[in-house]
């Protein structure tokens, strides 16, 4: 099962990463039962999504799921890198979506994506962009953020697999695990972070509604999360302003961030609640392009 097939490591950037190489000889042996599905079917009738990741998992003996959800769910780590051999011909744009989807619901359900209307979003990041979020602006640094913060869904957990890139030099993945983060012990002990705010976002999200909530809250096991993004709060006085601010800067200024390049074909697989992520920026090419997909969700074990 390890060696060729599947091998789990650390990454090299740091152990709280773990690594899933699926070797030729997995892909080999999903070719036949992911193209029983096509994507239509998977967006218009969830059942085959769990059909889908089914298949994944008999591949693996069925552990990749108790793979998957004990690196989720573990503090310690809490983020894979799910990294297929992509020398292997038979991978493409399809396959690869319906990897992502496989390991989504081998874990749990995704929220309704309003920007795409789907379970997943698909989008590119180009050298122009008109849009009105930092999510596809090439040469700004897309700041350490979680998800969902802006929506009424729990979001446990997001996948990010990038698909496809073409004349792309910068803008690698750059995650911090909180309890990495310099600056935790201050910013969580200070009252405003704990504090309800009000959350809304640009249009092109559409969500029509704000939500409340604080930055810091405190897990089961009394361990701080963090919910936060630096461009949808809206501070409602000085103190709620100076915190946000303090907050973004020592998170940009962590020296325990990981940078790295994200392979082609891979999948970041993170816990939204102690991990945050981010991209640096792209070097200027008029001719850059990268495709990206994301799936965020909630663990099965926690539906309400
Ligand atoms: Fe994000």
């Amino acid at each position: 099962m390890y060696n060729n097939f599947l091998k789990i490591e650390d990454h090299k950037e740091s152990n709280r990463i773990q690594v899933i190489h699926i070797g030729e000889e997995a892909l080999d042996k999903l070719i036949f039962p992911f193209n029983k599905f096509n994507i239509t079917s998977l967006e218009y009738k969830p059942f085959t999504r769990f059909s889908l990741a089914k298949s994944l998992d008999e591949v693996f003996e069925n552990k990749l799921s108790t793979i998957l959800l004990d690196i989720l769910n573990s503090r310690k780590t809490g983020t894979a890198i799910i990294q297929p051999e992509m020398r292997n011909k038979k991978i493409d744009k399809d396959f690869l979506v319906k990897l992502s989807t496989g390991l989504a619901y081998l874990i749990g359900i995704p929220n309704f994506d309003s920007m795409s209307e789907k379970y997943y979003a698909r989008f590119y990041v180009k050298h122009q962009d008109s849009s009105d979020s930092y999510l596809r602006k090439a040469y700004t640094n897309l700041d350490l953020h979680t998800d969902g913060t802006y929506v009424k869904e729990k979001t446990d957990w997001l996948v990010m697999t990038k698909l496809e890139e073409k004349n792309v030099s910068g803008g690698e993945s750059v995650l911090l695990h909180l309890d990495d983060w310099e600056h935790l012990d201050d910013l969580y002990k200070d009252p405003i972070g704990k504090e309800n705010f009000v959350w809304g976002s640009p249009k092109s999200k559409k969500v029509d509604y704000k939500v409340e909530h604080p930055v810091f809250s405190e897990d089961k096991n009394k361990k701080p999360t963090i919910s936060y993004i630096d461009q949808f709060p809206e501070p409602k006085n000085m103190k709620q302003g100076l915190f946000l601010q303090k907050l973004s800067d020592s998170l940009e200024e962590s020296k325990n961030k990981i940078t790295f390049p994200l392979p082609v074909g891979s999948t970041i697989f993170s816990n939204n609640y102690f991990w945050l992520h981010g991209r640096k920026s792209f070097k200027e090419h008029t001719g850059l392009s990268r495709e990206l997909l994301r799936i965020r969700g909630t663990f099965f074990s926690n539906k309400s």
